[in-house]
């Protein structure tokens, strides 16, 4: 949309009445029918999600950590944002990671996200959203896997770092938009996990070669593209030689790089400001050096040609996971379920309505 048809768009909003909107609870079931096998509109919708986000037509104001002092693992985040362009809405996501949940064989994360109305406020959709998380996560993933890898050569050899429910979406983003890769190779710390890994691999792509690595060194030696997915709440790799070969990482899981890979790496973040806090591995590396000089831009800069990515040294995309993502997602979800006729709606959920009574 150009400027002009914007405004236009605005004022004739501005100038129909407003009305309370119908409110609407989309199930994580709706929410996996809308979005399956739609990688790659998907994909496109986040880059171009990233691309009014760099324009400066969104609010994404910082995550608020809520934390327990008896459960020092556990949190719930909320993200509140704003996005324009042509999604034009507003909303939270409030997202619980328990990372016990997973000894009990239940997710990790739990979450809903509430979309609100552009003009009057009100909220009129709560979805499930740990679906729609993970949907965008794995999205931004593949998009900077593309992007970061023009320019060098396309990495035939994937490896897993952390094998939970988020490098199963990052592993289908990838393939369901072009990846094909001769060998995938897998490691956690937990035995059960790798193997469950490994049991989604043969059963998504029977041809891969899949092979589980014991140990953090051979799985990134023998990697081109890795992607961190673990739940480490502090730095656990951190011997700059294992990167000798200069891989793309996509360090998704943001706290397991020490600093000195940070700092000898092409670093590449979504959001500077976000990215930037709550003791991620880039923030370690700012605290170590008292400057952001180790930054190279975002994903948005990339995009735009404004970045130059080097090939004789590793590139890390660090990205801190945007609200106005899963407002974006939320809403092409929100957009499919209508087309379908299938949105439940709560009659009179918006109750006394009339100020006066
Ligand atoms: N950046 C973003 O936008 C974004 C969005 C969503 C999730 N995440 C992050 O992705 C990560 C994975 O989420 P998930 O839902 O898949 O979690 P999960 O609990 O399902 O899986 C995590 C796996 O990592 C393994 N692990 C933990 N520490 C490890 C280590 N040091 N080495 C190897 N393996 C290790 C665990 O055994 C587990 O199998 C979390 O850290 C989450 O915060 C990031």
């Amino acid at each position: 949309m150009t400027a002009v048809e914007s405004t236009e768009a605005e004022s004739s909003a501005q100038s129909s009445p407003l009305t309370v909107p119908p409110f609407s609870v989309i199930s994580g079931a709706q929410v996996q029918d809308a979005l399956r096998g739609r990688e790659n509109q998907i994909m496109e919708l986040v880059e171009a999600t990233y691309r009014v986000h760099g324009a400066g037509d969104s609010v994404n104001p910082p995550s608020y950590f809520l934390l327990f002092p008896d459960r020092p693992t556990s949190r719930i985040i909320a993200l509140p944002a704003s996005i324009g362009g042509q999604v034009r809405v507003d909303g939270l996501k409030w997202i619980s990671s328990f990372p016990g949940n997973v000894a009990a064989g239940i997710p990790r994360a739990s979450a809903v996200l509430i979309l609100n109305d552009h003009d009057t406020g009100y909220p009129f959709a709560v979805l499930e959203s740990s679906i729609i998380s993970a949907t965008r996560t794995a999205a931004s993933a593949a998009l900077a896997a593309d992007w970061l890898s023009r320019g060098r050569q396309r990495p035939t050899r994937v490896g897993f770092f952390g094998v939970g429910l988020i490098a199963r979406y990052i592993h289908t983003f990838l393939a369901g938009t072009g990846w094909s890769f001769d060998e995938i190779g897998v490691h956690d710390l937990s035995a059960d996990s790798a193997a469950g890994y490994r049991d989604y691999l043969q059963r998504a792509d029977p041809a891969a070669r899949v092979t589980v690595h014991d140990n953090a060194e051979a799985l990134i030696r023998s990697s081109d593209l890795v992607v961190f997915a673990t739940v480490a709440g502090q730095p656990h790799v951190s011997e700059l030689s294992w990167f000798d070969h200069n891989p793309l990482v996509l360090h998704v899981s943001l706290r397991d790089l020490a600093p000195e890979i940070v700092l000898a790496s092409t670093n590449i973040v979504d959001d500077v400001e976000h990215c930037l806090k709550a003791d991620t591995s880039p923030h370690l590396a700012e605290q170590r050096t008292g400057n952001r000089d180790f930054l190279a831009g975002t994903l948005d800069d990339v995009m735009a040609g404004r970045v130059d990515l080097p090939t004789d040294r590793p590139v890390v995309f660090s990205p801190f996971g945007l609200g106005v993502l899963d407002l974006a997602v939320g809403k092409y979800v929100y957009d499919e379920v209508q087309r379908s006729g299938e949105l439940h709606t709560i009659d009179d959920f918006f109750h006394d309505l009339r100020r006066h009574g």
